[in-house]
């Protein structure tokens, strides 16, 4: 009895190791280029339809500017507190008070509008 407890212990334990070990390695593997979370399902759904073949890094960095770089001089602004026809003039407007270069001010404008999507249940 109290072998096969043991060796019960010794299978849950010898289990865990395993798992552990198979995670690190798959860690280290997608560590490659960009170390970033993935896009909300959500998200890249909705950026898979407003612009097709669009790069998930690209929406990624977008949220990141986006968060880092709108709500330092005011709160940040709610995704859905503008109209979809009203974002660009804003964001055109916005994006040298940010210091956004027109790449980085092509990637908020595409997160926003996504996001606005995902918000509105578009
Ligand atoms: C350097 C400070 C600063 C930064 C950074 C900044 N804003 Fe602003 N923002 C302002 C000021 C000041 C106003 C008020 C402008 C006015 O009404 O004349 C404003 C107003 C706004 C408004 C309301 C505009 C309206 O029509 O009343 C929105 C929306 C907005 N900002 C979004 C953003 C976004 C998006 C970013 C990032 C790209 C950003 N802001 C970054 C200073 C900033």
């Amino acid at each position: 009895m109290k072998i096969n407890k043991i060796i019960i212990v010794s299978a849950v334990l010898l289990a865990a190791c395993t798992s552990t070990k198979k995670s690190a390695d798959t860690a280290k593997v997608n560590e490659a280029p960009a170390a970033v979370a993935a896009l909300s399902p959500a998200l890249a759904k909705a950026a898979g339809t407003r612009y097709p073949g669009v790069a998930h890094t690209d929406i990624m960095e977008g949220e990141k500017l986006y968060t880092g770089k709108c709500g330092k001089c005011h709160g940040l602004p709610a995704v859905t507190d503008r109209t979809e026809e009203k974002w660009p003039g804003t964001i055109s407007w916005m994006a040298p008070k940010a210091h956004l270069d027109d790449v980085q001010k092509d990637k908020v404008l595409k997160y926003v509008l996504c996001a606005r999507d995902v918000a509105t249940k578009k």
